[in-house]
């Protein structure tokens, strides 16, 4: 599977452009804020509905303009797809699949499976758990059409219960039949959620460590274990023995929204004892475990878009690294660097199709 064509109009810093894309290895090059992160941003948008900078639809309009347009062309084994986003301002997103509206974008995500790496991951360590969910649940979510259902029904029902809780509190009454009507409701939910997620930390490790190793070289061990409230008790149980201190809290205090990846090095946390070279290789073999363990469970090679990677690395760390990508034969990868001639020095060597885009405020040269 690989994006042939993007065309973008009033989507961020671009007007009107479009790229015809390698199915192999795009390289987009330029100088800082000419608009290489937006490409790629577009490209996530096109593939899960969302922009990866978190930016709500309003902010991905060209500035002083009412609407942005995204077209994707996708070819699998020879079958092409044409996906169009489109957001008028004051109205809500819309999908198209070959000129039919979607009903719903759930459907649509995971079909063309995408792995993004970016600067900002050293959240991923450094930040608090919900980095960490939202990395397990883009990769749950693109590979499970049951778990993204039953996580934004677990989602909802969470938001009704703590607006419940809230509503408790502020007119000093306790409705316990209102709250048993949501606390019904969550286990089933739940439960799938734990599921997938438990399943995934599995798959997850090996690949990890296998990752961290070649990409650093060294002996290093590291894991990734997850940890959540439903480890060892049912979520009936765990709502029914917090429910006094959800009470006093105002909110839900324990649950499948708490879970956590605990990250380690020399049974070490991370965060407290890595170095700056080994955070990096780190980050890299935990996303590059996600991209694989996407692949194993979608059957398809996702799309890989690497942002600004190289950034800090040496040269022969560049060059080592792009090797291993192009030789455990990833799929379709766009990498953005602001030095073309360091980019056009690692890939000369790479002898399969690749194309090198230079971007300059929003537009573009081949
Ligand atoms: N909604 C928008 N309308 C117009 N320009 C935008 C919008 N959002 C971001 N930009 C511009 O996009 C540029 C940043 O693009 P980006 O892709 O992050 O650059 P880089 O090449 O450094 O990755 C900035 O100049 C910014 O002003
Ligand atoms: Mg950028």
């Amino acid at each position: 599977m690989f994006l042939a064509r993007l065309k973008l109009t009033n989507f961020k810093n671009y007007e009107s452009q479009y790229f015809d894309f390698s199915a192999r290895l795009n390289c987009l090059t330029g100088l800082n804020g000419m608009g290489k992160t937006n490409v790629l941003d577009a490209i996530h948008l096109i593939c899960l509905c969302k922009s990866h900078s978190g930016l709500s639809d309003r902010n991905l309009v060209r500035h002083e303009e009412s609407f942005y347009r995204v077209e994707g062309h996708f070819d699998q084994a020879g079958e092409h797809t044409k996906i169009v986003a489109r957001f008028l301002a004051g109205q809500s997103k819309e999908f198209e699949r070959n000129g039919n509206t979607l009903e719903r974008l759930s459907d649509h995500i995971g079909r063309f499976p995408v792995v993004m790496i970016a600067p900002d991951d050293v959240a991923l360590v450094q930040e608090g758990s919900e980095d960490r969910r939202k990395f397990i649940d883009s990769t749950l979510s693109q590979n499970s059409a049951e778990y993204l259902g039953s996580l934004m029904t677990y989602n909802a029902l969470l938001r009704q219960r703590n607006a419940l809780l809230k509503s408790f509190a502020e007119y000093h009454r306790f409705d316990s039949a209102l709250l048993e009507s949501i606390d019904r409701q969550m286990p089933e939910p739940a439960s799938v959620v734990f599921s997938h997620r438990k399943a995934f930390e599995a798959t997850l490790i090996p690949l990890f460590s296998d990752f961290y190793s070649a990409i650093s070289g060294s002996r290093e061990r590291v894991s990734v274990t997850y940890q959540s409230d439903l480890e060892e008790k049912s979520m009936e149980s765990v709502l029914s023995e917090n429910l006094d201190k959800d009470r006093v809290l105002q909110r839900t205090t324990a649950g499948v929204h708490k879970d956590d990846l605990r990250l380690f090095m020399n049974d070490l946390p991370v965060k407290k004892f890595a170095s700056q070279g080994q955070l990096k290789s780190f980050l890299l073999a935990l996303r590059l475990a996600q991209y694989e363990a996407l692949r194993l469970s979608t059957g398809t090679a996702p799309i890989l878009l690497l942002d600004d990677i190289f950034d800090k690395l040496d040269e022969n760390r560049v060059r080592h690294l792009v090797g291993l990508l192009l030789e455990r034969d990833f799929g379709q990868v766009f990498i953005t660097d602001t030095q073309r001639l360091r980019i056009e020095a690692v890939i000369r060597e790479f002898p399969g199709d690749f194309r090198i885009f230079e971007v300059e405020n929003g537009s573009v040269s081949v």
